[in-house]
Formats: structure tokens, C-alpha cells, sequence
């Protein structure tokens, strides 16, 4: 089939600039032999594409995707293609507030993350976010009908994505358990403290800790898919007093490596200019892992050119 993806608003508020490149290369990683052709037709970009039938779903779960439009002669037919994610939006959507990674992008890393995951046809993937904040990655995996874990520093963490869960699963009339319980001992800095949220036979777990200590805090389970947006800026000031992120990436990385299972991928989100690509990729080479040809470079201001690095465990 002609297909014509018409590209999302928010993929220009996500990507900046940059946002045809960004949704070129997304496209490109799960399409890698196919021609992409960009067009801008009025106000609307597009990019034009030939596609058989059965992709229409994928191609709906694409970050930049808002509609797919298919060319009959000079006529354009929407197709209403559902991406079938097995939660509403507001999930991921709704909660708002400071130092939450945009929710594109983090789509955009996860759906990498899957491109080159190995993963058996059937098999529940398992999620972890080792620097989880209120849980944005863990949401969505949980529309992708995935298991998702997390660990974060922050203590106020739970509290807020309780919040937003209690807020949103009682206005959309979601059925859910919530249970709460500790990793180890109970403790006064709340070290392991966890709360547990469960959706049909999926589960969303945050635990309060440091994520130098990710094995012990996920209790030795192997993750698919390790996703994370690292700390940068000043509102994610390290407890070391850096804005670059470099140092406990270090410190936290042969215990992430640890929670990768076999095939599994690690997928980061960063801030280009600290640490660099090439420091990420000498970090994670040394540990065993293997990068994966995958790019997105986009300006988001004069000092922060985000962008996705992906590693696979052999
Ligand atoms: C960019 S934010 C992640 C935001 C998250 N994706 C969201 O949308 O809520 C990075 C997070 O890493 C956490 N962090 C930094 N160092 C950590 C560590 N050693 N262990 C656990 N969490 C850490 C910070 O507290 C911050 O919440």
C-alpha cells in the first residue's frame, strides 16, 4: 500500500527542529529497507512510504505517527488503524510536573528498545527503568501490555505517581490493586520501600533506592528492556552535585548490565553534550554490551541536544 504518515504536532514539540529527522531514523529502525520520501503538503508534514497491510498497527505505535493516510489516485483515504495499547492515554499523558521526560520521546525509546530486543513471539517482555522519576517509562510500558519495574531515588516519587494512578484509574474506572511493602527490612530513609500496582495479570512496581544497588532492588530478575532518560540539568542535579550524569552511570553500571537478560537491550535517553555518545559507548562496551546502530540527535536548547543510545546483551 501508498501510505502517507502524517506527522503529530507533539512530534514538533518533542523533537524541535529536528523532528523529520527523528521520525525518519524511528521510522528507518523498524523499517530498514524501505523508501521514505518527506513532504510537506499546506502545514502538514508527511512522510510517504509503501507498506503492506499488516504494519498498519505498528506503524500507528511509531512516536511521530498521528494518522495514516492511504493514496488512492488523487484521493487520500484515512485509515483507521487503532494502535491497540491496553490502557487509555491519560495514563501516561496526564501527570504533569517537573523533570518529567517528554512522553514521545520515551515512546520513541521504547519502541527502539523492542526493534532490537530479542523476544520470543508470546513472552510477557519485562521493563525496568532504573531512573524511573514518577514512572513515565513504566507507564507506557504497561499500555505496551508489559510488566514494568523502576527504581528511583526520590522518595516523594511514590507519593506522586500514587497519586496520579489513584486520580486516573477512579475517573476512567480502570480496575487495579495497589499494594505497598518494602525490598529487606523496613527503614526510616525508606530504602526499598516500594508500592505495586497491578492491571489484570500486569504489574507496575516503583522502588524507592539507588540504582548502583538495581540487582538487589529488583531481587535478581532479568529485564528485556532497561529504558532510561538519564538525570541532566540542574532540576536532576546528581546527590554528587554534577550536572553530568557520567559518573553514577558508572557506578551504576555493571548492576544494569546484571538486569539485563540475555537479548535483552538497553535504551538511554541523554543530554549529548554530557556525557558524550562516544563516554556512553566506551562505558558499556567495557561491560560486555553491544551497540546498536541507532541515532536521534535533536536540539532541545543551546545546551542540551537530547539524544538515544541503544546497547544489546549478547
Ligand atoms: C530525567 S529523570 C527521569 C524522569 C522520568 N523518566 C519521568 O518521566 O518521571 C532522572 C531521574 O534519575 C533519578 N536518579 C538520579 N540518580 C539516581 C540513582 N543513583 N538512583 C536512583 N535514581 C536516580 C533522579 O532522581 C531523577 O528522578
Amino acid at each position: 500500500m501508498k501510505l502517507k504518515l502524517l506527522l503529530s504536532p507533539l512530534a514538533k514539540a518533542a523533537y524541535f527542529g529536528n523532528y523529520l529527522e527523528v521520525a525518519h531514523a524511528e521510522f528507518l529502525a523498524h523499517y530498514p529497507e524501505c523508501d521514505v520520501r518527506p513532504e510537506k503538503l499546506a502545514t502538514l508534514d508527511y512522510l510517504n512510504v509503501e507498506l503492506y497491510e499488516e504494519e498498519l498497527q505498528q506503524l500507528s505505535r511509531l512516536s511521530f505517527v498521528q494518522g495514516i493516510f492511504k493514496e488512492e489516485g488523487d484521493k487520500l483515504i484515512v485509515l483507521n488503524q487503532e494502535p491497540g495499547f491496553v490502557l487509555p492515554e491519560e495514563l501516561v499523558y496526564a501527570a504533569k510536573y517537573q523533570g518529567k521526560t517528554n512522553e514521545l520521546v520515551t515512546q520513541l525509546a521504547i519502541n527502539i528498545g523492542i526493534v532490537f530486543a530479542s523476544i520470543r513471539e508470546g513472552e510477557v517482555p519485562r521493563l525496568l527503568d532504573p531512573m524511573a522519576g514518577r514512572g513515565t517509562t513504566m507507564l507506557w510500558a504497561l499500555r505496551y501490555g508489559m510488566n514494568a519495574s523502576g527504581i528511583e531515588q526520590d522518595r516523594k516519587a511514590l507519593a506522586g505517581l500514587h497519586q496520579h494512578l489513584k486520580k486516573q484509574t477512579k475517573l476512567l474506572r480502570i480496575k487495579h490493586q495497589h499494594s505497598q511493602g518494602f525490598i529487606g527490612r523496613s527503614n526510616k530513609q525508606q530504602r526499598g520501600k516500594f508500592d505495586q500496582f497491578q492491571f489484570a495479570d500486569r504489574t507496575l512496581r516503583l522502588t524507592i533506592g539507588d540504582s548502583r544497588e538495581a540487582g538487589n532492588l529488583t531481587q535478581g530478575k532479568r529485564f528485556h528492556l532497561l529504558v532510561c532518560d538519564l538525570p541532566y540539568g540542574i532540576q536532576h542535579a546528581t546527590t554528587e552535585g554534577t550536572r553530568n550524569p557520567l559518573p553514577v552511570v558508572r557506578e551504576c553500571a555493571p548492576a544494569w548490565v546484571d538486569c539485563l537478560r540475555k537479548g535483552g537491550v538497553l535504551v538511554l535517553i541523554f543530554n549529548s553534550y554530557q556525557p558524550a555518545r562516544s563516554d556512553l559507548m566506551q562505558l558499556f562496551v567495557e561491560q560486555g554490551l553491544q551497540p546498536q546502530d541507532f541515532s536521534a540527535p535533536h536540539r532541545m536548547s543551546e545546551s542540551i541536544v537530547r539524544d538515544l543510545i541503544i546497547f544489546k546483551k549478547i
